[in-house]
């Protein structure tokens, strides 16, 4: 069986990719599902429609390449990370649309919880996390605490939590007749539930949070065979053996497999994560602590994460909701016509800001403006956002680290985007690095199922099949580089105290 297949769940849309030994692509598949934004602040996704879509493009990514499903040795799982889905085991019906991880409706929650001691560090000594809207923790709350009936049927045991690999993972092995409830440590360390030390779900996080263990999915290894396909899926009989966080995917991917190696995906978020090693690094400067992978009965390695919730996003949305652009590739072109961002900064603080502030009450800003800003300055100061932000969780990096970055792989839908590669790497001063295979997410996936089924013997095999593409250079003046970055930092100011 000479393929390995992946699905990648992502926020916007869900992929399916089958790779070869080489780790080439040789079919992708993918269809985008519905944003739904209820109000202000919250986002939700149908995940009766997630599932549907992951079986339509798991035969789509078949289909093209013209393969049967005896040609697959196994199928790895990669998703949106802490986008919380609570359904009922019996029925496979979720109780409510799953909460995704940009939504801020919990942030009373949060500062509830804070309030019982501890403030946003209450549980960073176990979990590695500050409490932030972002997890899923609070998520489950808020469902059990306001759909109705739904915390009494928790506690009856009727219901499953799960984020998007385990809600795939049960639908696929069976869902009411034997679904498979199973997660791993990568995810479960973006719940706000898991202790990092014994990768095992904490009970006095969770009674803090109301949250019956019951619900909670068993937390196995990133690679090893979980169960097979069922006739419900597509790839019926083929061993799932592989979940990464999508985030960890893309690390795993870009072959970050060393102690201080580092990767940026550029997708609706940008998240920077550093190969910490089996010693997990509490932050000091505003990231996160979390899972980088555990291959089998391997040692867990930790990674310190730069979490930015709007980079990708903030183009999408002057696409749908200013219709600024027609497609997202038209930003490139106006930013072209301008030289610089003629003074404008622009703080896509739509879900409050992630690392390294984590301010809940941050809401977007446009500043410096002047009757000289024209589409292209904006056009620019959109691209630039995503590279100053990437450039302040860097930093915190570095200074956790102690050890300054000396270069930065980088991949996602945006590195196709050649002015803002270059503009990273000249607010950051060391070389940006793209690598031959893009699709890091659902190669980094389909790396840990191959793994388990013997299909790749080691990491090795990785580290062999990671080849460059290109590489940008930092070509800006240190003066011009540095009044840049502290005109985002006084912009960054700008946001703060919007909601109370
Ligand atoms: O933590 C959220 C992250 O996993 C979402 O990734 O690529 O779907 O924007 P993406």
């Amino acid at each position: 069986m000479p393929y390995i297949a992946a699905i990648d769940q992502g926020t916007t849309s869900t992929r399916a990719m089958i790779f070869d030994h080489s780790g080439r692509a040789v079919a992708v598949d993918q269809k985008e599902h519905e944003q739904i934004f209820p109000q202000a602040g919250w986002v939700e996704h149908n995940p009766e429609e997630i599932w549907e879509n992951a079986r339509a493009v798991t035969a789509g990514a078949l289909a093209k390449a013209d393969l049967q499903v005896g040609d697959i040795a196994a199928v790895g799982i990669t998703n949106q990370r802490e986008t919380t889905v609570v359904w009922d085991r019996n029925t496979g019906k979720p109780v409510y649309n799953a909460i995704v991880w940009q939504d801020t409706r919990t942030d009373k929650i949060v500062d509830e919880l804070g309030a019982l001691g501890g403030g946003q560090e209450r549980y960073r000594a176990k979990t590695g996390l500050p409490l932030a809207t972002y997890f899923s923790g609070p998520k489950i709350k808020w469902i059990l605490d306001n759909v109705d009936g739904v915390r009494a049927r928790a506690e009856a045991g009727d219901l499953l939590f799960g984020n998007m690999d385990t809600w795939l993972l049960w639908n696929m092995t069976g869902g009411p007749d034997g679904g498979v409830h199973v997660t791993d440590p990568t995810n479960a360390s973006r719940t706000l539930l898991m202790d990092l030390d014994t990768l095992a779900w904490d009970p006095e996080i969770a009674a803090d949070l109301g949250v019956p263990l019951a619900m909670l999915p068993e937390i196995r290894s990133s690679s090893e065979e979980y169960g097979r396909v069922r006739e419900r899926g597509v790839l019926a009989g083929v061993p799932i053996a592989g979940i990464l966080g999508d985030q960890q995917a893309a690390t795993f991917g870009q072959a970050c497999l060393s102690v201080g190696e580092a990767k940026n995906t550029y997708g609706t978020g940008n998240f920077v994560l550093l190969n910490t090693g089996t010693e997990k690094v509490l932050s000091d400067n505003g990231l996160l602590t979390t899972v980088c992978y555990k291959i089998g009965s391997n040692d867990t390695v930790y990674a310190l994460e730069g979490s930015i919730a709007v980079t990708g996003s903030l183009v999408q949305w002057l696409r749908d909701n200013l219709g600024m652009i027609s497609t997202a590739a038209e930003i490139e072109e106006h930013a072209r016509t301008v030289e610089d961002n003629g003074g404008a900064y622009f703080v896509p603080a739509f879900s409050g800001l992630f690392a390294p502030y984590w301010r809940s009450d941050a809401r977007g800003a446009i500043v410096g403006l002047t009757r000289y800003v024209n589409k292209g300055h904006l056009a620019r100061a959109v691209l630039e956002a995503t590279a100053f932000q990437t450039r302040e969780v860097i930093e915190a990096m570095n200074a956790d680290s102690g050890v300054p970055l000396k270069s930065l792989k980088v991949d996602g839908g945006m590195v196709v985007n050649e002015l803002l590669m270059q503009f990273q790497a000249d607010i950051l001063g060391v070389p940006v690095i793209r690598p031959v295979v893009n699709e890091t997410t659902a190669l980094g996936a389909a790396y840990a199922a191959g793994l388990a089924v013997g299909f790749w013997a080691s990491e090795e095999d990785i580290r062999t099949n990671w080849a460059q593409d290109k590489e940008w250079t930092p070509n800006m003046a240190e003066e011009t580089r540095e009044t840049q970055y502290r005109n985002w930092k006084k912009a960054v100011t700008k946001t703060f105290d919007w909601v109370e």
